[in-house]
């Protein structure tokens, strides 16, 4: 069975996202959402609720084949615990490029199994990334093109809390 895995930080969950989930689906026996930390960054949402907008914006029907979980740990520790063929990541610029090819090879400098298939994004969501929702949300802005209309209460809801705080 040929398992890929697409890891991140996931804070929120993008329709972005969703759509390199759904592509990656299409390409392997199963796969697996791993919902994770970046060192370099301070998520708004916790790993239980990053997880949870992921499972509200797929489907039943999604979710036969598509996994989703949170891991704590090293990317290439859970890749070899899953017996993955490979990772799977969108892009969407030469910047993004650049950064998953060094993830890449740090990864694959870490286990020499490692592989990684890089998706570009549809060009209508090239501008859609996490932390842009974050900075329109916070002000309020409409978010409803860039994340799944499953989520998008929720999502809403976190910033006006932040906002009262
Ligand atoms: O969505 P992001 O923030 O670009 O995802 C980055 C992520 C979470 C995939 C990366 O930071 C990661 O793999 N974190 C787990 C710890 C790890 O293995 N880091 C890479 C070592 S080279």
């Amino acid at each position: 069975m040929k398992v890929m895995l697409f890891p991140g930080t996931f804070d929120p969950f993008t329709r972005g996202h969703r759509d390199i989930a759904r592509r990656a689906a299409k390409l392997c026996d199963e796969l697996v959402v791993a919902v994770m930390e970046n060192s370099a960054k301070t998520p708004l949402f916790t790993i239980e609720e990053r997880e949870d907008l992921i499972r509200k914006s797929l489907s039943g029907e999604e979710l036969k084949h598509i996994k989703v979980m949170k891991w704590e740990g090293l990317l290439v520790d859970l890749y070899a615990q899953l017996n993955c063929c490979a990772v799977v990541r969108g892009i969407r610029s030469e910047s993004d490029f650049r950064y998953e090819a060094e993830l890449a090879l740090a990864n694959r400098l870490l286990n020499p199994g490692y592989d990684a298939v890089l998706l570009p994004c549809r060009d209508d969501m090239s501008l859609i990334s996490s932390t842009i929702v974050k900075e329109v949300g916070f002000y309020g802005g409409d978010i409803s093109k860039m994340v799944p209309a499953e989520i998008i209460d929720v999502v809403k809801d976190k910033f006006k809390k932040g906002r009262k705080q």
